[in-house]
């Protein structure tokens, strides 16, 4: 692969000499060009920034030296069968890169960066080189770095650690985060117990066992234990709910409220009925306080597909917290799956989904149902909770609580 990267600070790139990007250069895998944009100036100071039409803070950088040296760029070589460059300029107002990017960017012959510095670079020099070559501007992240080289030698890295003969065992790209959607499971070498000046700190048994499906089992439950507590928005539904993969699955918004205000009513009116005296919480619960408890609770909304641009019905959801000033125990509430689509497996799709999403402090689950709800006892008992000692959270109410396992 061809890279030419252009920058005001050619030897902000140095790094690409080192390690396997260096060795990938060294083993013509990657022939990287580096060009300074001050020689694409004319005047005595090598100017490239003026100031911004219109006023405002900064400079910005001028269109000649651009265009001429992206110019050069192009006219300094074919590589492969590609007669001009995919141009990739760093920006944080750019689309997110990430690891399909990568992927996708890799299997292209010859990649252009251009990196900018000050505010940004005249608009006309992004016009002028789509005319040319195709263009993306990409962001690193929702964060505002100096300039583009550091940008730069993270994609460089990403992308050319993706060439064949780049990373030596090719197995190790694919049991990695952000393959499979999934950030990776944590990993342990030896000692397998090792005293830690005094705590004794020991690999998970289940690495020892030379079981390979139930490695394979724990890694798998490990990685969507992780994506669900650190990156829950990567979090891919149908990895976690089978039957939920033809649904649309998301987090509540206020919005919701009052579809889920409608729905836990329906679902919920039968143990009214049944309760004689008792308040059962979520009949008895407002649509404000249901709108507040989507922003207090991770709570999840599930709908059919929707058909036509609008949204789908709302046919099911769930809330999980960590219970405020108790770390160790998560609270999984309003487990509810509309009457016509009870019975397929849904609810116990859910609850799994609110489990995963309890973060690495939490030991125990913890929910309450209804004393008169014999068919939630029968359910929550095969999911593995069990009666909770003492007195319950509110009459006609019994707790359940289940050791997280692991
Ligand atoms: N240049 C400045 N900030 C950037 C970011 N977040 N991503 C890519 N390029 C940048």
């Amino acid at each position: 692969m061809r890279v030419d990267v252009v920058t005001i600070f050619p030897e902000y790139l140095a790094p690409l000499d080192l390690s396997l990007i260096g060795k990938a250069r060294r083993d013509g895998i990657l022939d990287v060009h580096v060009h300074d944009l001050r020689d694409a100036t004319e005047d005595p100071h090598r100017t490239v920034d003026d100031g911004p039409f219109g006023g405002g803070a900064g400079m910005v950088m001028t269109p000649q030296p651009w265009a001429e040296t992206l110019d050069r760029v192009v006219r300094g070589g074919a590589s492969g069968n590609a007669a001009v460059p995919h141009l990739v300029v760093p920006s944080p107002g750019g689309v997110p890169f990430t690891q399909s990017m990568a992927r996708r960017l890799a299997a292209e012959p010859w990649l252009a960066f251009a990196c900018g510095r000050y505010e940004g670079v005249d608009e006309r020099v992004y016009e002028h080189a789509a005319a040319r070559m195709p263009v993306s501007i990409v962001s690193l992240g929702d964060y505002v770095l100096n300039g583009g080289e550091v940008a730069v030698l993270a994609m460089v890295e990403a992308i050319s650690r993706l060439l064949p003969g780049v990373v030596g065992n090719a197995e190790s790209l694919v049991e990695e985060s952000h393959e499979g959607g999934l950030l990776e499971y944590p990993v342990y070498t030896r000692p397998a117990r090792w005293d830690d000046a005094g705590t004794l700190r020991e690999v998970p048994p289940v690495l020892l066992s030379g079981d390979h499906g139930a490695i394979a089992a724990w890694r798998h439950e490990q990685r969507l234990r992780r994506t669900a507590e650190r990156r829950p928005d990567l979090l891919p539904l149908s990895a976690t709910v089978g039957s939920l993969a033809e649904l649309d699955v998301r987090l509540a918004t206020p919005a919701d409220a009052a579809e889920l205000l409608v729905l836990q009513r329906a679902c919920w009116a039968p143990e009214g009925l049944a309760s004689g005296d008792w308040v059962v919480p979520p009949l008895a619960e407002t649509l404000e306080e249901v709108r507040a408890a989507v922003g207090e609770w991770r709570t999840y909304a599930v709908r059919t597909a929707s058909r036509g641009g609008g949204l789908g019905r709302l046919v099911a959801s769930v809330r999980g917290r960590v219970r405020p000033r108790d770390p160790a125990v998560w609270e999984t509430a309003r487990l509810m799956v509309a009457p016509d689509l009870q019975g397929r497996g849904l609810g116990r799709e859910l609850l799994a989904l609110s489990e995963a999403a309890a973060p690495a402090s939490v030991t125990t689950y913890w929910l309450t149902t209804g004393v008169v709800a014999a068919q939630n006892h029968r359910f929550y008992r095969r999911a593995g909770y069990r009666r909770a000692p003492g007195e319950p959270t509110y009459p006609g109410a019994v707790d359940l609580v289940k050791p997280r396992p692991g």
